[in-house]
């Protein structure tokens, strides 16, 4: 943070703690809609200026003087409320400022700390409420304050009759809040108000936004020998009946309006996996209720056999689980109505609509982006269109999971930070984009939800979900603030966490089983998913390992010598016992052949090096005998990329990578993937949707996504060196391969960006080029040359011949 930042941050402290005199206001009763707060005050003079501090239990959204003046959504956003909560901060815009009164209203909804989301960690009867200060000075430089109190009026028959989280929201566009009441005051929070800081949720640049590319109506289904048949399709027709050929799904002005009726079903495609919410407009009679349901994937033959749940076309959500995620509207007939929901968010390629009265809807319904607003300024672009849709495909899992904090997934009745998906994701995301103060806002959540005895939840925010603890998981919270340290060169995410980092290697130092003393972690999910899973006690070895090895680093970083001695001694003691545990002469021995067992000890150095060119051999034969798949889950698929180029297996890396059959990368493409999916099989065209007993089947899970980190790492060749982190000193190591004729892409460093730039030309021989920032040094590795280039933002070109082919 610039010490601009940290001022304002402690001023916004100090004013908080010396003048904390406002409440938290709750609506007398629970029942009816959603609660709207309101006040109007008097203003006895000019107004300079005014700045309003406000927050809910719940999200909420403001108006001043009957209009909005923040743009961010979903506020205040997702922390552990048990602890903290977010306060934003905003001025109010000149414009508003006109007559003698200043008019507030709230709207709270469910959020984060009403509904199944919370799983009850914040307690079980829990009432929405708002707290709001505004300052105002006048012209003549003296000052009012309006603060929330019971003379405030609360309502619960306004129009938003639900908004939460994983249910959706239903809007009656009829009603008004009319029965007004004194508000109450609330004192079930506990949690501090602290000033928000990290990126607010927004609606992202229209850039991302999704128009329809595909519009069916149904009506009812038809029987095909299935179980369910197939839906039944109908021509589109306009408002005068004739039927509709080509419709316009573009434009703001112009759109085509299609006549859906009464009976009938509308399903929208956007042709790409999203997360948020849809606008949409249309006309229809007063009372009309209109029924939007959300999905990632389509019936596909109708078949129950596939875990089909309809007819063939029709919207699948049986992987929502017990989310219902619907968007209801109630319309007041009053002409062409505009609506998007803003107290929900939803994770969806397709739309489904019906109405319980015939309705004209215009066809430029409008996907619109919701999630953090993050700065993306990675790219990755290569000769390979598959590969580049993988990218894409990466891209989107990160934009839809990244909703105020680090998410599995956007659809499911989950949607939670687990942590494991975090720590494996994180270096991709930092490559991709500007997510420094995202993960230390997130790693606030992980400390406010630690254990006494140093376990951090399995989600941050805690929620009750699979509890504390588990290797590779509860991790996270050594990893992430290194690889953010590697990866921007910034300490304070280290010194912030140390502490609690330490409570967390001391909760896996006391770990024991069966006379082994440095088990570490618990082993609750070990290699996630994996198609062949490696014993999980051995994860836990080797990321407790790891861990007590980053800790030396870090408190020797810190200085902190008295720790530093106690990491290195502690990760020697690991290392020691997982040698006398899982090394029989001289190579691994879990009882199983996995590739993860290999990949943990090449890439946490759990191995003598001696012991090392067995353990690649084995892992490269392993891969061979697999038919050059993977057999890896979360963990292992999280370091394999990285581990084979630093054996010297680049070569079966890129053969991974291009793998087509399952699992692979690109069978999910093969399948139809636009996002990163949860499984290798999430569905296959032959046999249909993942029948997993818990029905887990997320089509927008980023953790297999981390491949991308090798992108830039590999493909590229741009790599941090932990010695000069933030990209002070570069490390420049490309590959070529893969049958790829040219590449091209870069990052952003604190220095500047980084752009890189390749092509076959010849014969083996390959031109590369870079650029690097000023003040940066690069040491390049190009063939068996080391060339050191001095970053000055301008390309340097070299020519490398090499004994690759490329047909
Ligand atoms: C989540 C995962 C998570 C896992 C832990 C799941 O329900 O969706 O991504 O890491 O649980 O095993």
């Amino acid at each position: 943070m610039t010490k601009r930042l940290l001022a304002t941050f402690a001023m916004a402290i100090a004013y908080f703690s010396a003048t904390h005199s406002q409440e938290w206001i709750s609506a007398p009763t629970q029942d009816g809609s959603m609660p709207v707060f309101h006040k109007t005050f008097h203003l006895s003079k000019k107004v300079k200026s005014a700045v309003l501090h406000s927050s809910a239990l719940g999200v909420y959204t403001l108006q001043i003087n009957g209009s909005e003046i923040d743009y961010s959504e979903l506020k205040p956003g997702w922390t552990d409320y048990r602890k903290e909560i977010f306060l934003q901060t905003m001025t109010v815009p000149k414009s508003l400022l006109k007559g003698d009164s200043l008019s507030i209203t709230a709207q709270i909804s469910n959020g984060w700390w009403i509904g199944g989301i919370t799983r009850g960690v914040y307690g079980n009867n829990n009432r929405h409420a708002f707290i709001c200060d505004i300052d105002v000075t006048y012209t003549d430089n003296t000052k009012d304050r309006f603060i929330t109190d019971t003379s405030w009026q609360c309502a619960t028959d306004g129009s938003l009759l639900l908004g939460d989280i994983y249910n959706g929201e239903t809007y009656d566009a009829r009603r008004k809040p009319t029965h007004w009441h004194n508000a109450i005051i609330n004192t079930d929070n506990k949690g501090v108000l602290i000033p928000e800081f990290g990126p607010q949720v927004k609606i992202r640049d229209r850039k991302l936004w999704k128009t329809v590319a595909d519009i069916t109506v149904y009506e009812g289904s038809i029987a095909t020998g299935t179980t369910y048949g197939k839906i039944n399709n109908q021509q589109l027709i306009g408002p005068d009946g004739h039927w509709i050929k080509t419709f316009n799904t573009y434009s703001e002005k112009h759109p085509t309006w299609i006549r859906l009726k009464r009976g009938q079903t509308f399903l929208l495609d956007f042709g790409q996996n999203i997360v948020g919410w849809i606008r949409f407009t249309a006309r229809g009679n007063r009372g009309t209720e209109l029924t939007w349901r959300f999905g990632e994937m389509l019936n596909y033959n109708g078949d129950a056999a596939r875990l089909d749940k309809g007819p063939a076309g029709s919207l699948w959500t049986y992987n929502l689980r017990h989310a219902k995620a619907t968007l209801r509207y109630i319309m007041n007939g009053e002409g062409n109505e505009t609506y998007h929901p803003r107290y929900t968010y939803f994770g969806f390629r397709y739309a489904e609509l019906t109405a319980t009265d015939d309705i004209d809807i215009a066809a430029n319904v409008t996907g619109m982006i919701v999630g953090s607003d993050i700065e993306e300024w990675g790219t990755f672009s290569c000769s390979n269109p598959d590969i580049n849709q993988l990218y894409s495909n990466v891209w989107w899992g990160q934009r839809g999971n990244f909703v105020s904090i680090p998410t599995d997934c956007p659809q499911r009745d989950e949607r939670l930070g687990w942590t494991g998906d975090t720590q494996i994701f994180s270096t991709t995301a930092l490559y991709n984009s500007d997510v420094k103060d995202f993960y230390r806002k997130w790693m606030r959540d992980m400390r406010n939800g630690q254990r006494d005895d140093g376990a951090y939840p399995c989600t941050a925010p805690a929620a009750n979900m699979w509890g504390y603890g588990g290797s590779a998981w509860g991790d996270a919270g050594i990893i992430v603030p290194w690889n953010v340290y590697v990866m921007t060169g910034n300490t304070q995410i280290l010194t912030e966490n140390y502490e609690s980092m330490k409570r967390w290697m001391k909760h896996c130092a006391e770990a024991s089983e069966d006379g082994w003393t440095h088990i570490g972690a618990e082993t609750d999910f070990g290699d996630w998913l994996a198609y062949k899973e490696v014993e999980k006690r051995y994860v836990s070895y080797a990321y407790f390992a790891h861990t007590a090895d980053l800790m030396a680093k870090i408190s020797r970083l810190l200085g902190k010598n008295d720790d530093t001695a106690y990491y290195t001694a502690l990760h020697h003691n690991i290392v020691d016992e997982f040698q006398r545990r899982y090394i029989t002469n001289s190579e691994i021995n879990t009882g199983k052949d996995t590739q993860t067992a290999y990949l943990l000890a090449l890439h946490f150095g759990l191995l003598t090096p001696k012991q090392r060119p067995a353990a690649i051999e084995s892992l490269r034969q392993n891969i061979i005998n697999n038919s050059y798949r993977l057999s890896t889950g979360f963990v292992g698929t999280g370091i394999l990329m990285e581990t084979l180029t630093e054996c010297g297996l680049t070569d079966l890396a890129y053969r991974l990578l291009l793998q087509r059959e399952n699992p692979s990368w690109l069978y999910s493409i093969d399948q139809g993937a636009t996002t990163i999916w949860e499984r290798w099989d999430s569905y296959t065209k032959a046999d249909g949707f993942n029948k997993h007993e818990w029905n887990m089947n997320s089509f927008n899970h980023y953790s297999y996504g981390a491949v991308v980190q090798w992108f830039y790492s590999t493909i590229l060749g741009i790599r941090p060196d932990e010695s000069a982190p933030g990209f002070a000193h570069i490390i420049l190591a490309p590959h070529f391969g893969g049958g790829l004729t040219w590449a091209k892409g870069g990052t952003m460093t604190p220095h500047g960006r980084i752009d890189v730039e390749w092509h076959h030309l010849d014969n083996g021989t390959y031109c590369y080029t870079v650029s690097i920032p000023k003040g940066t040094i690069a040491t390049l590795h190009l063939g068996n040359r080391s060339i050191e280039i001095k970053g000055n933002g301008k390309k340097h070109k070299y020519n490398v011949k090499t004994n690759i082919t490329v047909r």
